[in-house]
Order: structure tokens, then sequence, then C-alpha cells
């Protein structure tokens, strides 16, 4: 077990409920994580004033003041350098990061994304898994690699998708499971229980449940 709290950097780009999950969790006596540093790259976010509310440094890189990516990725570098920070969580972060950011910060960045990976990747994943005809999405936490939400995965959470679901709907009842799983597999990295063998990931003392789940449940639709 390591010395001290885990210095943790999260990178917002809007509302950051997942921001909060994760502010909550390090809040809790003992926990080995600490947030010490939130960037957005949009200003005025709701994020923001998690951010705030929670006593938390918050800076702005506006990206649209950056005439490329190397830029912009140079400056969020300069500011985690000058906070300590160790680990990297994007939290509904919506900007591509340069390879030699993603590399720099290799083993030591974790991404939520609100899809069943390796299943869609990108944008509007939860209306297009509706539209896949889909009976099951969910929620998957990775460890960030250049390729977009490509990353040996840590953890994920499945929910039904309803015949009525909307996008906005099936992205609600995804959220509810994100706040769970991303302080978990945080709290996991920090605990130093989470190894990665190529594309995958160990767990030291994990717990594996051994149920299935059905959708439609086959009861309900006599
Ligand atoms: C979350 O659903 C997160 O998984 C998603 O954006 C939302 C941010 O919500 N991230 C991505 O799609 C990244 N590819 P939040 O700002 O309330 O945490």
């Amino acid at each position: 077990m390591r010395e001290g709290k885990l210095k943790v950097g999260v990178l917002v780009s809007g509302s950051g409920s997942n921001l909060q999950a994760l502010i909550d969790a390090c809040a809790v006596p003992g926990h080995p994580a600490e947030i010490v540093l939130v960037i957005s790259n949009r200003p005025g976010v709701r994020a923001l004033d998690r951010a705030k509310t929670a006593s938390i440094p918050a800076v702005v890189f506006d990206h649209k003041n950056y005439p490329d990516r190397a830029s912009f990725d140079a400056d969020m570098q300069k500011a985690l350098d000058a906070a300590d920070v160790e680990f990297i969580c994007l939290a509904g972060f919506m900007r591509l990061l340069t390879t030699e950011f993603v590399e720099h910060w290799g083993g030591r960045m974790i991404n939520i994304h609100p899809s069943l990976l390796p299943s869609f990747k990108g944008l509007n994943v939860q209306q297009r898994a509706i539209d896949a005809g889909a009976r099951f999405s969910g929620c998957t936490v990775h460890f960030v690699t250049p390729e977009m939400d490509v990353g040996p995965i840590i953890q994920q959470a499945v929910v039904p998708i309803h015949q009525d679901d909307t996008g906005d709907t099936l992205a609600a009842r995804i959220l509810v499971q994100e706040h769970r799983i991303y302080p978990a597999s945080l709290r996991w990295v920090a605990e130093g229980r989470v190894r990665v063998e190529g594309e995958r990931v160990f767990l030291n003392d994990a717990v594996y449940p051994d149920t299935g789940l059905l959708n439609p449940s086959p009861e309900q639709a006599n």
C-alpha cells in the first residue's frame, strides 16, 4: 500500500455528475484518493460549480482559444504538474487528447463511457444502442489509450433497454450506474489492487457475480 492519498486530477466538459460521485466518494474518511484539481475545457459548466462547492481548485482551458490540440494539452499538462497530479479521471471530458498526452499518462488515466465497450464507441451512444435493437446497454470504466474509447476495462455495469426508451431516458438509467462504478474503480486503483496485463485488467480480491439477467423477463411476458 502506498504512503498518502493518490492525487487525482479530473477532466470535465459539462454537468459533472460523475465528478460529484468521485468527490463524494473521496470525502469518505480514509478514502485512498483525493481530487486536487479539476480542469474544464468549457467555461461556465456545472462541473466547475461542483468543484468550487467542494473547495477543489478548478481551472478552465477553453479549447476555442487554442490553435491546436498539442498546445491545449500542453497547458493542461503544466497545470497537472503544478498540482502534483498523479492520476487522471476523465469525467464527461468531450475532447480528444493527443497521443503524446495519452502516452505520458499511460496506465495513469481512466475514463467512463456510457456504453458496454467495445460496442458503441464515440458519440450519441445511448440512442445508437436503442436504434441497433440492443436489449442491454450500460457503462464502462477503462484505462485510456490513444485510440478513442479503447483500453483495458476495469469495470462495467449493465442496464436493460426498455421498449419506450429515448436516448435521454436510457442515458439517465446508465448514469445511475456510472455513479456507482466510477468511484469503485478509482478506489481499487488507489488501493493498488488493479493490474493491467495486455488488454485485460486483473483485480486483487475481486468478487465476480455468477448471475444472469434477462430482458425482457420471461416471467413478465406471460
Ligand atoms: C456521462 O454519461 C459520461 O459517461 C459521458 O458523458 C456524460 C457526462 O456526464 N462521457 C462520454 O460520453 C465520453 N465518451 P457528467 O458530466 O454528468 O458526468
